[in-house]
């Protein structure tokens, strides 16, 4: 190329060629050229312009990045407040909001209103003067957020001039307000380079977008796969061209700025409704995290009239999705093997998040219940987190099976050890025979060193696998027989932290009947039923000299836990594990006062739980009023005594209530709990 003016020429081309491929990648969302072609022309600008800087320009693509980091952020205020939004957590409430809106309207029978996605981001506003970008800011309380002008000029999905041509004549002033969120393949490829870089790992799409913008040094916001989205607008300066928030979406969109193409007009709250079921089933599929859907009135004027409460609209509602449910699907079903040997099945989940937390497995369980909801390898699932509790997959989406699904078979060899695996006929477990098999050994000790038994602080599964992998103990008695050198010879073991798990597993000595009975590990002696036997027994000695039927004589031991206890300490090798661990220091005192065995409301009854417990798990609740003598079962039938309904119980209490079933609340239940041994 010879002349400045040539130069100068296609300099302008290439910025305006980039523009438009923006426009066209981001806001309509139909790009023209590949990545590479646009990388291209880019990369034809940088070199122009380095052979040439007098054309170099503030606002050519290529200064993007290029601002010099900050201390700290400014202020920046909003000249119309940001407003949040209410939220709807179920149907009702959402039909709730409409019989208000209808009735601060002068009740039409029926209000028009667009539904958009509710993006899992960070909100923005973004100011545009003459269509040229002039500020950003976050929300920040509404009023007042931190300037992030630099920032928001680097990403991309972001206009730096908006487009006047196609469209109404670009206002003097317009403030518009957004999303900025990262797609989930990009934030993938994000962590998955940052834990390449030993960097630490951002929890989930949203946090990386918020991490992303709101950086010091905008080169770093530049590096990152910044989107946006825009749905509405602040200040505004001119004549003001739109009558609804649906044509406001699309001379947003006609302005240069992406708007997402799943908001759609709904003639009324059902269809409202309807678009709110199918986004819980397309979530999933989606490039990017929503939490929700916003419901807003279409019209303007009735958005004005309707008003404003001090921090949200009465015009506009969140229904959010269920925080404790998620579509997903199954990529893989493995087993698990534990401490007693039990093969447990485990889906691998495409990870997805629940309640803020990213789930990637679910436990199935045994292979009855992989049977009864009949899931397999490739289905579309819904799993549910509610607390601590393991996440399990709730429902099987029959529908959207492609035929490709493969159910799942238990493997007849330990994946461990290859020993056979057993199912003995009165189990729902299947089990890998080996009594040495390595997983099971692992799994004892760090069972023996749990909180609630042993509560050796420090020694987790990690280490005790290294351990055994470096033989440097073989059994639960090896423990105490650690010495400082050994724990130095491991690499990555320091001074300081070799020394506190020695003084650890030294204090574990000092312990309680109950909780040296609940670290044994015995088949069905949880930590209720170790207490039980404690109180009822009194020593260890008594405890591993009962018989099956004195056992048995207390309420609230079945055959089941008497069998398991006396073949525990039938057991040879099991009884040298004991008798080392008190030769080595542990000491275990009685119980001073045993209590005396309960008597038993929960004796003999059959109880099906529902819904989720406030206090307690349900496996919890269930293993309390087993070890009282009830049979805990799935399904509510006439032979059920009683139910117990926790929040959001589900069919079970409706099967209940027409049964007749006595229901008791959480309350109720644990005040039979308490009054057991009354
Ligand atoms: S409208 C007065 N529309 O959700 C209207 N907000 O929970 C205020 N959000 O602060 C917001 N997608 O960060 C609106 N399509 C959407 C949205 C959306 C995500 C976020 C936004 C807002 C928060 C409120």
């Amino acid at each position: 190329m010879d002349s400045k003016e040539a130069i100068h020429a296609r300099i302008d081309e290439l910025r305006k060629a980039l523009a438009h491929h923006n426009y066209r990648y981001y806001a309509l969302d139909s790009p023209q050229v590949s990545d590479a072609e646009y990388d291209n022309l880019f990369r034809e600008l940088i070199r122009l312009e380095d052979e040439n800087p007098e054309f170099v320009t503030a606002d050519s693509p290529t200064q993007r990045v290029g601002v010099a980091p900050v201390d700290k952020f400014s202020p920046f205020f909003h000249e119309v407040r940001m407003s949040s939004l209410d939220n709807a957590m179920a149907e009702d409430e959402v039909r709730e909001f409409d019989r208000r809106v209808r009735k601060g309207l002068g009740a039409p029978a029926q209000v028009e209103y667009v539904a958009e996605p509710k993006m899992d981001g960070l909100a923005v506003e973004i100011v545009y003067e003459d269509g040229r970008l002039t500020g950003a800011g976050t929300r920040g309380d509404g009023r007042q957020g931190e300037d992030v002008t630099s920032n928001v000029k680097t990403i991309r999905a972001v206009p730096r001039q908006l487009w006047g041509a196609e469209s109404a004549g670009i206002p003097p002033k317009i403030a518009v307000r957004g999303e900025i969120y990262i797609e989930k393949k990009d934030f993938e490829s994000l962590n998955a380079a940052r834990s390449a870089a030993l960097e630490p790992l951002f929890a989930n799409p949203r946090n990386a977008a918020a991490g992303s913008l709101r950086q010091l040094d905008p080169s770093i916001t530049g590096s990152r796969p910044l989107r946006a989205f825009f749905y509405g607008i602040g200040t505004f300066q001119g004549d003001f061209p739109f009558g609804t928030q649906w044509e406001l979406l699309n001379q947003l969109r006609l302005w240069g700025l992406p708007v997402n193409r799943m908001s759609k007009p709904c003639a009324g709250i059902d269809a409202a409704i309807d678009f709110f079921r199918e986004l819980v089933r397309e979530r999933e599929n989606l490039p990017f995290e929503i939490d929700g859907m916003v419901i807003k009135v279409n019209r303007l004027d009735w958005q004005r009239q309707l008003g404003e409460k001090s921090r949200s609209p009465h015009w506009a509602i969140a229904y959010k999705f269920d925080p404790h449910t998620a579509q997903t699907h199954v990529i893989d079903i493995d087993v698990n093997v534990g401490r007693t040997g039990i093969l447990t099945p485990v889906a691998f989940l495409n990870p997805v998040l629940v309640g803020g937390v990213t789930v990637k497995r679910a436990t199935l369980h045994n292979m009855d219940e992989i049977e009864r909801k009949d899931i397999r390898k490739g289905d579309k699932v819904i799993v549910h987190r509610a607390g601590d509790v393991i996440p399990e997959i709730t429902e099987v989406l029959d529908s959207r099976r492609t035929g490709e699904e493969q159910p799942f078979h238990m493997p007849s060899q330990c994946p461990v050890c290859g020993s056979d695996v057993v199912r003995l006929p009165e189990e729902a477990f299947h089990r890998c025979v080996n009594r040495n098999c390595p997983a099971q050994i692992k799994g004892s000790i760090v069972h023996y060193a749990s909180r609630d038994a042993m509560n050796i602080d420090g020694l987790g599964e990690r280490i005790v696998a290294r351990f055994l992998e470096e033989n440097r103990i073989r059994t639960v008695p090896d423990l105490y027989r650690l010495r400082m050198e050994d724990l130095e010879a491991l690499s990555g073991f320091g001074q300081k932290s070799a020394r506190n798990l020695l003084d650890a597993i030294e204090a574990s000595k000092r312990t309680t009947l109950p909780r040296f009975l609940y670290a044994l590990g015995i088949s069905h002696v949880g930590t209720f039923m170790a207490d039980l036997l404690a109180t009822s027994f009194g020593s260890l000695e008594a405890v591993r000299s009962a018989t099956g039927e004195e056992l048995q004589q207390v309420a609230g031991i079945g055959e089941k836990v008497a069998c398991a206890v006396v073949t525990y300490f039938n057991a040879p090798e099991n009884r040298q594990i004991v008798d080392d661990l008190l030769g080595l220091g542990v000491s275990v005192p009685e119980v001073r006062a045993p209590r005396p065995a309960p008597s038993g409301f929960w004796l003999g009854k059959t109880v099906v739980f529902t819904g989720t417990l406030a206090s307690m798990s349900r496996t919890q609740a269930a293993e309390k009023v087993a070890a009282l003598g009830a049979k805990v079962t799935d399904s509510v039938s006439k032979k059920t005594d009683v139910v117990v309904s926790g929040t959001d119980p589900g069919s079970k209490f409706a099967k209940a209530e027409k049964l007749g079933v006595r229901i008791m609340d959480e309350e109720e239940f644990n005040s039979m709990m308490q009054s057991r041994s009354d």
